[in-house]
C-alpha cells in the first residue's frame, strides 16, 4: 500500500508518516520545507528504521504535483496536511492563507479526484466556533470562522464535500482535530514553532525551559470552574493513529458515505490550570504562570464528543494528558540540547 502525505515533514504530517512506515505502508512525502526541515526525514528513518520517498513539492505547483502522480502513483490514498497554520498570521495576511490553504487543496484535489484516491483531510475544531451544546458532535452547526485560517478549513470541507458530490467513486473523510500536542515518546519528532508560540503547550514548555520569561494565562473570569479555558487536548500519537485508521476505514469499507467528517479528541475537557498541574505532576516541575487579560476571540470551552469516530472505526485515545506532556517536555529538552 502506497501513501501520498502532502506537509508530511511538518508537526503532525512526521507523525504519520512515521506510523504509516512503522505500520508496513509506503509513503511518498511532500513538503515545500517552508515551515519544516529535511532534518527530520533522518529523525523519522531513525524511529521507523525505513525512510519516506520525499520530494520537495509545493502543492500549489500543479504541474510539479501531476508529475508526482504520474511517476509515483497510483495511491492507495492521500492525506492533505499541506497548509499555513499560524491564526494571528492569518489576520494580518488573509491572502496568503487563501492563497496557499485553498489553491493547495484544489490542486491535489483535481489530482486526487480524477484518480478516485481516497482522500483525509486536516480540518478543525475550530470550525465550531463556541458550540452551544458541550461536548461538540458532528452534527452541531458551523460557527462563522474568527480567522482567515479558521476560514480556510471551513472552505475547504465544502470544496471537498463538492467535489464528491460531483465525482462518482471519490471518496474522502474530514477529520476535525481538537487540541493536537505532544511529541513521539522517543523525543525525536515533535512540533517546532516559529518565533514566539501561539498555542499552550510549546509556550508552557519554553517557559519552563527558561526561553520564556513567564507563562500568561489568557483570563480566568470565564464561565468554568476555576474560571480559565477549557479544550480537548490530544496526543499527537493518537491523533496520528486516527489517520491510519481512517484510511483503513475508507479502503475496507463499502458503505463509506462519499465525503465524512469525524472529531478527533478524546472526549475529555481540561482548562489551562488543570493542564498546568498535569504537567508539574507529570514532569516535577514548576511552571511560572501568571494570569493575564483575555485573548481576544478566544472560544470559552470546547471538547469532542468522540462516538461517531470510536463507534465507526473503533478508534480509542491511548495516551493520558500527562503522558502527552511528558513527551512534549521531552521533545523541548531534546530541541535544547541541539540548540547548543
Ligand atoms: P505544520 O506547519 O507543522 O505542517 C505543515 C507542513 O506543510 C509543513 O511542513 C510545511 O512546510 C508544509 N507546507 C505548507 N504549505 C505547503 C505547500 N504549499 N506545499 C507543500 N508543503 C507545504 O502544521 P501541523 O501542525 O502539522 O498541521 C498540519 C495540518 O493540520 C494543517 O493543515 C493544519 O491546518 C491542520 N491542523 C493543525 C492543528 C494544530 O493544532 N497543529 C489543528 C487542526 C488542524
Ligand atoms: C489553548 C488554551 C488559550 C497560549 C488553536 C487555533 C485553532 C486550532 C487549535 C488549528 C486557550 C490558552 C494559550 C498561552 C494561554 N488550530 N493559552 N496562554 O485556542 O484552542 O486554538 O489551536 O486548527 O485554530 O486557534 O489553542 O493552544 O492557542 O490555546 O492561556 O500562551 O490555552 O487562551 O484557552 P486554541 P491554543
Amino acid at each position: 500500500m502506497k501513501v501520498l502525505v502532502t506537509g508530511g515533514l511538518g508537526y503532525i504530517g512526521s507523525h504519520v508518516t512515521t506510523l504509516l512506515l512503522s505500520s508496513g505502508y509506503a509513503v511518498v512525502c511532500l513538503d515545500n520545507l517552508d515551515n519544516s526541515s529535511e532534518d527530520v526525514l533522518e529523525r523519522i528513518k531513525a524511529i521507523s528504521g525505513k525512510s519516506p520517498e520525499f520530494k520537495a513539492v509545493d502543492v500549489r505547483d500543479k504541474i510539479a504535483l501531476q508529475q508526482v502522480f504520474t511517476m509515483h502513483g497510483p495511491f492507495d490514498g492521500i492525506i492533505h496536511f499541506a497548509a499555513y497554520k499560524a491564526v494571528e498570521e492569518s489576520i494580518k495576511k488573509p491572502l496568503k492563507y487563501y492563497e496557499n490553504n485553498i489553491t493547495g487543496l484544489i490542486n491535489i484535489l483535481s489530482c486526487a479526484s480524477v484518480t478516485n484516491t481516497p482522500f483525509i483531510f486536516s480540518s478543525s475544531c475550530t470550525v465550531y466556533g463556541q458550540a452551544k451544546e458541550l461536548p461538540i458532535d458532528e452534527s452541531a452547526p458551523l460557527q462563522p470562522a474568527v480567522s482567515p485560517y479558521g476560514n480556510t478549513k471551513k472552505m475547504g470541507e465544502e470544496i471537498i464535500r463538492d467535489t464528491c458530490q460531483s465525482s462518482k467513486g471519490f471518496k474522502a473523510i474530514l477529520l476535525r482535530y481538537f487540541n493536537p500536542i505532544g511529541a513521539h515518546p522517543s523525543g525525536k519528532i515533535g512540533e517546532k514553532p516559529k518565533g514566539v508560540p501561539q498555542n499552550l503547550v510549546p509556550y508552557l514548555t519554553q517557559t519552563v525551559a527558561g526561553i520564556r520569561p513567564i507563562l500568561n494565562v489568557f483570563g480566568n473570569q470565564y464561565d468554568t470552574p476555576d474560571g480559565t479555558c477549557i479544550r480537548d487536548y490530544i496526543h499527537v500519537m493518537d491523533l496520528a493513529q486516527a489517520h491510519i485508521d481512517s484510511l483503513v476505514y475508507l479502503l475496507k469499507d463499502m458503505n463509506v458515505e462519499s465525503c465524512e467528517v469525524f472529531n478527533v479528541g478524546t472526549g475529555n475537557g481540561v482548562s489551562v490550570l488543570e493542564l498546568i498541574i498535569a504537567f508539574e505532576r507529570a514532569t516535577g516541575l514548576k511552571v511560572p504562570y501568571t494570569i493575564s487579560a483575555p485573548r481576544a476571540g478566544d472560544t470559552v470551552s470546547a471538547y469532542a464528543s468522540t462516538k461517531k469516530i470510536t463507534h465507526t472505526m473503533k478508534w480509542k485515545p491511548k495516551y493520558t494528558l500527562e503522558e502527552a506532556l511528558l513527551s512534549a517536555w521531552k521533545w523541548e529538552q531534546q530541541l535544547i540540547s541541539k540548540s547548543k
